[in-house]
């Protein structure tokens, strides 16, 4: 059994509930304010290790309160933090507004920015480990780590998210690449639009891919999730579920299918578990916390 490690951001989220998003110079009186632990790569080791998978996380924290929180609630997801180090500045934050389960977010990196190439450098990768990495550290760390991931003979895992012009050096690092319609759309240069065509999608995703062997998987929310692999391209349908908090659900469908894949699952019944718990995580308030255990997601795959 693989384990997973992780390079990526750690934030608190402020986050404010309301039951409209303001417009543009418009105030609103919210609900409740709550403080929730997130942070992309946080998110996805914390759903990581609650389904069962040893998992590292390599971060930086701030010298600050919500350091020592971030610090306290992580440990107790029984994630590695031995390679999460601080940085002399405050922790990441992320300022986040939830109106009708859907967000919006501010993210404001902090110490989130000086993860760097020396971070990742004693990082102990071996084959059949999973490296996961996100756009919420610099991409030159990210780069650095993918290239002693696989190296090492680990399979590399980038949610480019959120979404930025990445090189093509970094995009040809990645084994499997797991992104929205939208971030497609982005790095492909190509326009899609929420409820495009499976075909129309997959013919954009044909464009991006840098390695005939690399798996692009286009995750759709409720629509389900579509997977462009070396020799196959199929879908993974969606789960109707009634969503309270959909922050953090990309996160725990990456964090799931790395579990996933750190134990050797294929692919295909990797996606529909990641799918399964990311249906899990949306029913509930905030990102970290919302992450499900794997008796929760095999109860929600038992009952079809
Ligand atoms: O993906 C959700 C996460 O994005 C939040 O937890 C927030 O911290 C932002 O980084
Ligand atoms: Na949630």
């Amino acid at each position: 059994m693989g384990r997973v490690f992780v390079a990526g951001s750690i934030n608190m989220d402020v986050v404010a509930t309301a039951d409209r998003h303001p417009k543009v110079g418009e105030t609103v009186a919210g609900r409740e304010v709550l403080y929730f632990p997130g942070g992309k790569g946080a998110n996805q080791a914390v759903a990581a290790s609650r389904l069962g998978a040893k998992t590292t996380l390599i971060g930086r924290l701030g010298r600050d309160a919500f350091g020592a929180e971030l610090r306290a609630f992580l440990g107790a997801q029984g994630v590695d933090l031995g390679s999460v180090r601080e940085a002399n500045t405050h922790s990441g934050t992320a300022i986040i507004t939830v109106a009708a389960s859907d967000n919006t977010i501010v993210v404001i990196p902090g110490s989130n920015a000086l993860v760097g190439a020396d971070d990742v450098a004693d990082v102990p990768l071996t084959k059949g480990d999973v490296a996961v990495s996100q756009f919420e550290i610099p991409l030159p760390t990210i780069a650095a780590f993918f290239q002693r991931a696989r190296a090492a003979g680990a399979t590399t895992v980038l949610n480019p998210a959120p979404a930025q012009k990445m090189s093509g050096e970094l995009l040809a690092l990645v084994d499997i690449l797991v992104l929205n319609e939208t971030e497609l759309g982005y790095l492909a240069g190509a326009e899609l639009s929420d409820g495009d065509e499976a075909a129309k999608i997959f013919a954009v995703a044909r464009q991006l891919q840098a390695r005939a062997d690399q798996t692009i998987c286009i995750t759709l929310g409720k629509r389900g999730v579509l997977a462009l692999a070396a020799s196959e391209e199929f879908a993974v349908p969606g789960r109707a579920v009634k969503a309270v908090d959909t922050t953090g659900a990309g996160d725990c469908f990456v964090g799931a299918l790395a579990s996933q894949l750190a134990d050797g699952v294929p692919l295909r019944a990797a996606l529909a578990f990641a799918n399964a718990a990311a249906s899990i995580s949306v029913q509930r308030m905030g990102a970290g916390p919302s992450m499900p255990t794997a008796a929760e997601v095999a109860a929600v795959l038992g009952a079809g």
